[in-house]
């Protein structure tokens, strides 16, 4: 389904590659026991939810009391790793949705008095409001959750019952909720795509989460092997490691797809949160981190190639893209003659792919180290598989430079001084 390569691109001896690797063996161990379970009792449990069908039951359950069928707009508030997910998938595949998603997530007076405007225009049962905070004390949602549902409430007095909370059993947002789904305690926000949290408002948007999941859990069953050439969430977290090791500190998603920007954005908050640590393992302040940004193809080409080309040699590039059904072609007959040569009746895919043939070799000339995925077609199936490959990457990697990669304690910082800022 998707295709890795990295052989002759990463610029890192093989026995480098296998020899990092072999610290990963009893990792690797411990991810199979948890595979196992269905407890969701270990920091890694994020892995048992592809194969939990109770769980897209549930939701499905959920679907059904809310009148799935004649929704048009459903409202995501949460932020960060409680939207991210929703964001990356609905984005990539927005043109099979059936129902719109409109995510509120930082405190935006434009965007709310448009989400209200928007809502305003509905019948009750045409929209649902889905409020996603693991802790369900996070200051940005719930600020928003109060305005919406006060903002509305003028016009529709039972708004209350479009609501759903998604949260973490026994939050305090859980105890005042009337319509709820949980999310497990050892699933934190940015491993938590494949819970209610993505799953609910993907399904609701019209989307296929069997298919998702499925792809989740394929992505699973090949990533805690421990052969290297199956399993590419350890040689992608090794090139990165050794990358780190040789002072390559940023890491560049350079996707070729524009409606792949949130799975870049995603995996941004997925690498910085896991990765980025003040203290290792024993506790010792380390200060780890890689630096991860996203690029649009062949957008950025025009605004960071030259710094990408000509620039310091300090970034590890995954370069990635994918197919979709919707093909456009330049005309035969051209209304322009003369301006760019050998376009006439070409596909847009046929332009993006030389343009992609053009980047690879200029990285290469460069001598600039990369690795390709090939998607295959954006589905349900291979972004449930992109998106877990990733996490069990991040897991693998948090390992390699002995961090942990679940827990985000520095923000908790700006949470807390929040909180304090708003009481004076
Ligand atoms: O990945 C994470 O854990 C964070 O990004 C959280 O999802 C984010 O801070 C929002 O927190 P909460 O879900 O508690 O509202």
């Amino acid at each position: 389904m998707i295709k890795f390569d990295y052989k002759k691109t990463a610029n890192i001896n093989v026995n480098r590659i296998k020899t990092s690797a072999a610290k990963l063996s009893a990792y690797t161990t411990h991810l199979q026991s948890v595979v196992k379970k269905k407890d969701y009792l270990d920091n890694e449990s994020s892995i048992q939810l592809g194969f939990d069908k109770e769980l897209r039951d549930e939701v499905k359950k959920m679907a059904k009391k809310i009148g799935k069928q004649k929704l048009k707009n459903i409202v995501v508030i949460g932020i960060g790793g409680s939207n991210l997910g929703t964001m990356a998938v609905y984005d990539a595949l927005q043109d099979k949705t059936k129902a719109e998603i409109l995510f509120l997530d930082t405190v935006s007076s434009l965007k709310m008095k448009e989400a209200a405007l928007i809502l305003n225009k509905l019948k009750i049962q045409e929209f649902v409001i889905i409020a996603v905070s693991k802790s369900g004390t996070t200051t940005e949602t719930i600020a928003n959750l109060e305005v919406l549902v006060s903002l509305l409430k003028q016009k529709k007095a039972d708004v209350k019952k479009r609501i759903v909370c998604i949260t973490q059993e026994n939050s305090k947002l859980w105890e005042l909720a009337e319509n709820k789904l949980a999310i497990p305690k050892m699933v934190g926000g940015r491993y938590s795509v494949f819970s209610a949290v993505g799953l609910l408002p993907l399904y609701l948007a019209g989307l296929d989460i069997d298919q998702l999941n499925r792809g989740a859990a394929r992505a699973v069953s090949d990533n805690v092997q421990k052969n290297i050439n199956k399993n590419f969430s350890i040689a992608s977290a090794v090139l990165t490691y050794l990358h780190n090791q040789k002072g390559i500190n940023i890491h560049n998603t350079f996707l070729f797809n524009p409606e792949l920007e949130c799975c870049g954005k995603w995996y941004r908050q997925l690498m910085a949160e896991s990765i980025g640590k003040k203290k290792d393992l024993k506790g010792k302040v380390v200060r780890k981190g890689i630096t991860p940004i996203v690029s649009i193809g062949s957008t950025d080409l025009h605004s960071m190639a030259q710094l990408y080309l000509g620039g310091p040699k300090d970034k590890f590039t995954n370069i990635i893209y994918g197919k979709n059904d919707t093909i456009v072609s330049v005309p035969k007959v051209l209304n322009f003659n003369g301006l760019v040569s050998n376009i006439k009746g070409k596909s847009f895919d046929n332009i993006m792919n030389a343009i992609f043939g053009g980047v690879k070799a200029a990285y290469e000339k460069n001598n600039l180290p990369y690795l390709t995925i090939e998607l295959g077609k954006i589905s349900e199936q291979s972004l449930g598989y992109y998106l877990q490959f990733r996490m069990i990457e991040m897991m693998y990697l948090a390992q390699l430079l002995k961090v942990n990669a679940f827990n985000q304690p520095s923000v908790e910082d700006y949470k807390k001084e929040t909180r304090r800022l708003l009481g004076n």
